[in-house]
């Protein structure tokens, strides 16, 4: 198939609420999302159960929003993309059980998008990023790096062992009692020290593409321990009111974890020097501090670097609704049975 077709995405994998369209050469035309982040901040972290009711709660409306901003109907609609993997079982089956629901009132074609194939082109929406490039992902709940041949073309050649990039900010802001997410605010305090390092917390040391971040968590705990600021029976920070120590840690842990990307890239690219770009995207990417750094990285090394606009960072629809459409367009559909393993 290669004709013009308008791709409605939905994307209920966490704690966002996600419906955007997109058309073959008008490219995205709405993007809605609702974010639960103020419903899980008093929790310190994204809480499952709540989840999955608060999609529950505001699918039918993100959807009519998005179908009214693109000036569409459910009828101009030619092929409908959901998420069905990877994510919490509760918000996934909300996502896939509303759009096989609207697929077979609708008599429409259903695909199923992996999240992680979300986040890796997610780059390709507004750039018309050259193949073969490396991608760097870092989000709450992943963290690799995948080797982009082409549209649906991919490798995996780094992944996490343990945390993710992202988790690492939310958990370590926790311990200082800062609210989640943990890397606007560790982003914030950093700048405000000029993103000096500090701490010099560890670095990666093994000569592997695979990234390990909870290494780095449990270094900045005793660390907190030392200088008499965590008190690890009663999980309590015991200097709240100590802004310096907690500029000096968000800036000191902000330098290690870009370091440690550059680090990776600097290696992935020894194994893989052909690459014609590099890509940074998930909602780490939101951070400037780190684009930036990135940036001039890649310039040294003849490279461009391409990173998405914020709200195609974080957790969104529109990257499902373009991994659709270039599946659509590749003939790969799903049928009804559509699950979520
Ligand atoms: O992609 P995303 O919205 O959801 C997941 O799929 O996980 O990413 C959320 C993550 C959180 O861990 C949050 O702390 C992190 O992205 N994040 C940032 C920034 N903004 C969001 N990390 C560093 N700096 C930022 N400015
Ligand atoms: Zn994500």
């Amino acid at each position: 198939m290669n004709k013009n077709l308008t791709i409605l995405g939905i994307e209920t994998s966490c704690d966002e609420t996600g419906a955007s369209i997109y058309h073959t050469t008008r490219g995205i035309l709405s993007n809605k999302v609702f974010s639960q982040i103020d419903i899980h901040a008093a929790f310190g972290g994204v809480v499952p159960e709540l989840a999955s009711r608060n999609q529950l709660e505001k699918i039918h409306h993100i959807i009519n929003k998005s179908l009214i901003q693109a000036n569409v109907t459910l009828a101009d609609i030619d092929v409908i993309a959901v998420t069905n993997k990877p994510g919490l079982a509760g918000s996934l089956l909300i996502g896939v059980s509303f759009a096989k629901a609207v697929a077979y009132a609708t008599q429409k074609p259903i695909i199923g998008v992996n999240h992680l194939e979300g986040h890796a082109f997610s780059a390709l929406i507004e750039h018309a990023v050259p193949f073969e490039h490396i991608c760097i992902t870092a989000s709450g709940g992943h963290t690799a790096m995948y080797l982009i041949k082409d549209f649906g073309n991919f490798e995996i050649i780094g992944q996490t062992q343990d945390d993710a990039a992202g988790e690492a900010f939310d958990k370590i802001a926790k311990l200082m009692n800062l609210p989640y997410p943990g890397g606007p605010i560790i982003e914030k305090l950093a700048q405000e020290v000029n993103f000096q390092d500090f701490y010099n917390y560890p670095r990666s040391k093994k000569k592997s593409l695979n990234f390990s971040f909870s290494g780095l968590k449990t270094a900045v705990l005793y660390d907190l321990i030392n200088k008499n600021a965590y008190d690890l029976k009663t999980k309590t920070f015991l200097q709240p009111d100590n802004i310096e120590l907690k500029q000096k840690v968000s800036s000191s842990l902000l330098v290690c974890i870009c370091d440690i990307f550059i680090q990776k890239l600097e290696l992935a690219l020894l194994q893989h020097p052909d690459v014609k770009a590099i890509t940074f995207v998930g909602g780490v990417a939101c951070n400037s501090y780190i684009r930036s750094k990135l940036d001039t990285w890649a310039r040294k090394k003849n490279l461009s670097l391409f990173v998405p606009s914020k709200e195609f960072c974080t957790d969104n629809a529109g990257m499902i609704a373009f991994v659709g459409h270039y599946k659509a367009q590749q003939g790969q559909f799903d049928d009804l049975m559509l699950d979520i393993f």
